[in-house]
């Protein structure tokens, strides 16, 4: 089904916070800064991956999270108290601390500092930032698939809240949407936007892929600006795909010859099912049909899915060498 990072896992020895290293037990902050300071609180979902060598970790595409926080910031009008060569700084100490040799997921956040009790806190307050770390299963080995449905939560709009924020508050957006799914009997959602077009899942963007060219909504459809989505794109124009940026109907996803989430967390991720009706329509690609028959260890990728789950595993995984998208972990 693909899974969310999983927090619940054993926690690391050490946090970042406010500057420094400080271990998970005396991680502390004032119950103030739980609840009215939340809402105006933005984070990023990095991966550091295991190189295929076995020694190294890797950071994927760092700098470009670091940016997207910053910019989680400005739309949310905080001010965050270190830049972006602070913030790389911090991830790479805590990774280095502790000492994963297994994927891993970071997770930076700032939250206003101080006491706050006014849910209008103003523009420009001042931020704590912590960084967490946990291990991470990757599913670019196994490749499992999910099934997903429209939900009858649409997509928060540029008209209520800026969905290109990675903001704390937006999450209740996905969140509702993802509890549907799951009463439904699904795994993911698929949101629609205030116009009705496709706009991304609750907590991925999406593709499809329909007569071997990739389509996905444009970012102007409410969608969070995806690194992975954007790393996919650079894949497959590496490849050879026809790539669509555009607004997506809902119909689309009906007709489409393979369906896929992206996401840090998620990866590249099959839809095998949309709102019940298999993906791919049977009969109408009997080439591409073939071609998947014919590879093995298919997982539930289609052919087009399964080029570019490659390219991206060999990415960051590092096979393919010194990419500028990779930041190695160095002690010292
Ligand atoms: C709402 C939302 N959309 C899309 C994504 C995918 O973005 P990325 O590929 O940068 O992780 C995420 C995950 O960060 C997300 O939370």
């Amino acid at each position: 089904m693909g899974a969310l990072a999983s927090p619940e896992a054993a926690h690391p020895e050490w946090l970042w916070h406010s500057g420094a290293l400080v271990r998970w037990e005396e991680a502390r902050v004032h119950v103030n800064a739980v609840g009215h300071a939340s809402v105006a609180a933005v984070f990023e979902g990095i991966k550091a991956y295991l190189a295929a060598d076995g020694e190294r970790l890797l950071v994927f595409r760092l700098e470009d999270h670091l940016r997207r926080f910053a910019e989680s910031a400005r739309l949310c009008r905080l001010t965050l108290p270190y830049d972006t060569g602070r913030l790389r700084e911090a991830a790479l100490e805590l990774l280095v601390a502790n000492g994963f040799r297994q994927d891993a997921y970071l997770r930076p956040w700032a939250y206003p500092e101080g006491i706050v009790r006014e849910l209008m806190l103003p523009a420009g307050a001042r931020c704590e930032v912590v960084v967490d770390s946990w291990t991470f299963d990757s599913s670019l080995e196994t490749v499992p698939g999910c099934r997903a449905a429209v939900s009858s939560w649409r997509r928060i709009g540029e008209a209520a809240m800026p969905p290109r924020a990675k903001a704390f508050s937006n999450y209740h957006n996905g969140r509702l949407a993802l509890m549907e799914a799951r009463q439904n009997g699904h795994d993911w959602p698929v949101m629609l936007n205030e116009r009705g077009q496709v706009a991304e899942s609750a907590g991925a963007c999406v593709s499809l892929v329909r007569d071997g060219r990739l389509v996905t909504p444009a970012l102007s459809s409410g969608v969070l600006p995806g690194i992975t989505r954007d790393t996919v794109l650079a894949l497959a124009r590496g490849l050879g795909i026809p790539v669509e940026e555009r607004e997506v109907d809902r119909s689309e996803l009906y007709l489409a010859d393979e369906i896929f989430f992206m996401g840090t967390a998620w990866e590249i991720l099959p839809v095998t099912a949309i709102d019940g009706l298999p993906v791919g329509v049977p009969g109408a690609h009997p080439a591409a049909e073939e071609a998947a028959a014919a590879e093995t260890g298919a997982g539930a990728a289609g052919p087009v899915a399964r080029r570019l789950l490659e390219a991206y595993r060999r990415l960051v995984r590092g096979v393919e060498g010194d990419s500028p998208w990779l930041t190695e972990v160095k002690p010292g």
